[in-house]
């Protein structure tokens, strides 16, 4: 079947066999049986460069899980197969606090750890309890604590030594039910909320989305796969001497030594913001989304991909880390 309605970048490619998963006892027979699986969630993060020989396993696992037995937190396990934006979009109205930034991003509950997933502010791990996971090799349920995810930028062990290795099947989310610990550091939500003296769980969630809708493309209407590479960071000597050239280079501290470059400045910066190639291009809005502007190829965009990385390297000399798993 084809999988372009499976991958928000909307690449068609296709999978010679491909199976739908809807319970544990499902997943744990398919797993004795194949050894050479790939696992699809909402197929967010991702470019397929060429159809799949593997065995493809659309994990479709439904349903959420309150418990609620303190006073001020609660704890909501939500299975892999749920929608992230609508688990979201719930918990508000709910009035459960912690993951009102992180409206709008595209993608399943269940793969949002492998990359910790953040926007605005806040990333998953500021919230995350733990995780279930399905050893592959033994078939047994593992729980993963926030500690055991090791979180960072964009990362956690399910993309570094445990690639590959387990299948999250649920995650469990410690959330607050009163107090809340709103975060509208980032101006753009600062500005939006600026005539409302107390923004409830809801409105800082309208403003997000605000905010990403005026910047970032929906993947219903034109295929994308969010920022395409990570905001890169260099040493604090490397900085000073890029500052002395572009004196207004935007720039995040991320520790004493390190300093954080957004790349959609420096691929701007580039002259590619906005340019399209054939079917492939930049998003006019935002230059850290490349986009597929209908009949893109995994190829073309990695070849644009590389482009950006070699003429950004030539530059600033920064390299670009793709962010998204390139397949
Ligand atoms: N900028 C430009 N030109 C552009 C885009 C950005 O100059 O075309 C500069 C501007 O100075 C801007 C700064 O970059 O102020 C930051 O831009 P923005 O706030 O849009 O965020 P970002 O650093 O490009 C990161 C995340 C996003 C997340 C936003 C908001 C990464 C790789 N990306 O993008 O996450 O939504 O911050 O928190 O860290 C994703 O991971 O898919 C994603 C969309």
């Amino acid at each position: 079947i084809s999988l372009k309605k499976y991958n928000t970048f909307g690449i068609n490619v296709y999978a010679k066999r491909f199976v739908e998963i809807t319970s544990i006892e499902e997943l744990k027979k398919i797993i004795t049986q194949e050894t050479d699986l790939f696992l699809l969630g909402g197929g967010s993060n991702m470019l397929l460069t060429s159809d799949i020989e593997k065995l493809v396993v659309h994990l479709n696992l439904k349903g959420i899980i309150v418990n609620d037995t303190k006073s001020d937190v609660v704890f909501v396990t939500a299975e892999a197969g749920e929608n992230w934006h609508n688990f979201v979009t719930w918990c508000i109205s709910q009035n459960y606090g912690g993951l009102e930034n992180l409206s709008l991003i595209p993608g399943n509950v269940g793969t949002s750890p492998i990359q910790n997933i953040g926007a605005y502010g806040v990333e998953i791990k500021d919230t995350f309890h733990q995780l279930e996971a399905l050893e592959i090799a033994t078939g047994k349920i593992a729980v993963f604590t926030n500690k055991d995810c090791e979180f960072g930028y964009r990362n956690s062990v399910f993309k570094n030594k445990y690639k590959g290795k387990f299948i999250i099947t649920n995650v469990t989310f410690k959330l607050t039910k009163k107090n809340h610990n709103i975060n509208i550091s980032y101006g753009a939500i600062k500005d939006y909320l600026q005539n409302i003296k107390k923004p409830t769980l809801k409105n800082i969630s309208e403003a997000v989305i605000s905010i990403r809708q005026s910047k970032l493309p929906d993947p219903k209407e034109i295929g994308n796969s969010g920022s395409f590479f990570k905001n890169p960071v260099v040493a604090l000597n490397d900085f000073q001497i890029l500052k002395t050239s572009y004196p207004k280079i935007p720039h995040y501290v991320v520790s004493e030594n390190e300093i954080k470059i957004p790349a959609g400045w420096l691929i701007e910066q580039c002259g590619f913001k906005g340019k399209r190639f054939g079917e492939t291009g930049v998003h006019k809005k935002q230059a850290l989304v490349l986009v597929n502007y209908g009949n893109a190829t995994g190829k073309e965009i990695y070849e644009l991909a590389k482009k950006i990385q070699q003429t950004v390297l030539n530059k600033f000399a920064v390299s670009l880390e793709i962010e998204v798993n390139v397949i």
